[in-house]
């Protein structure tokens, strides 16, 4: 199956799109996370990604282009779910345009709606492992107890202004994808609060009625 998880910054992309992972054999391609491993080995695209993502924008389309079409042929095509790509309408046609080359359309875009006020709470109260990059939630899904608590830290990107910026980012460039698949007739809003179990068990609704 091949399907995009859509949504602002905190909607749960990640924690959802870790899920399918786990549990229907899909695999995680975000590019947020690709973007944070190269600034961490401080590559080339690590270099030019940098100031972009401290600050909230967006990253280059063609930086992030070669990434997400270099891991969706490494997954043979198949079998993945984009979280964090598309972005922007020239990203979305790039996509549409490389998966119909190799004629593996999308199944569905599952777009997670989440209000406001939610989303700065949980990116406020996100932590990362700073080793494995596990995400976790101060109040919902807190680290466990042996794991050392020097190695959770807070993204960079989630200090208050940064996420502020990120919100309007996305409302700007990115939450208008949602007219592009909705036409297309391959986008499914879910709602996205709750817990993260019943947000999941929401998602597995729409995937099992499409197979
Ligand atoms: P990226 O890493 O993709 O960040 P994002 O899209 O802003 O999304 P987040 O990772 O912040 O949130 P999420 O929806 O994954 O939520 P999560 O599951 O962690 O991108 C970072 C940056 O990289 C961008 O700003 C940009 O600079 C650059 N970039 C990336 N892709 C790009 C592209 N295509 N083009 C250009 N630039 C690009 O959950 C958040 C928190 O809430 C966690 O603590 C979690 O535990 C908790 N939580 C999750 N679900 C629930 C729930 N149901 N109830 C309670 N808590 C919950």
């Amino acid at each position: 199956m091949r399907l995009i998880i859509f949504g602002p910054p905190g909607a749960g992309k990640g924690t959802q799109a870790r899920l399918l992972e786990d549990h229907r054999g899909l695999t995680q391609i975000s590019t947020g996370d690709v973007l944070r491993d190269a600034m961490d080995q401080e590559t080339t695209l690590g270099k030019k990604a940098k100031s972009y993502v401290e600050e909230g924008e967006l990253v280059p389309d063609e930086l992030v282009r070669a990434l997400a079409e270099q891991a969706i042929a490494d997954e043979g095509y198949d079998d993945f779910v984009l979280d964090g790509y598309p972005r922007t309408d020239q990203q979305a046609e790039w996509l549409t345009e490389f998966l119909e080359e190799h004629q593996t359309p999308l199944h569905v875009v599952l777009r997670l709606q989440v209000p406001n006020e939610e989303l700065v709470r949980r990116l406020s109260r996100r932590r990362v492992h700073a080793e494995t990059g596990e995400t976790y939630h101060l109040d919902h899904d807190p680290p466990p107890d042996d794991v050392d608590p020097e190695l959770i830290v807070q993204r960079s990107d989630d200090e208050p202004d940064t996420v502020r910026n990120r919100l309007e980012v996305y409302r700007e460039e990115t939450a208008p994808l949602a007219s592009y698949y909705e036409d297309r007739g391959q986008l499914v809003s879910v709602d996205g609060t709750g817990g993260i179990e019943d947000v999941y068990e929401r998602i597995t609704q729409v995937l099992d009625e499409l197979e």
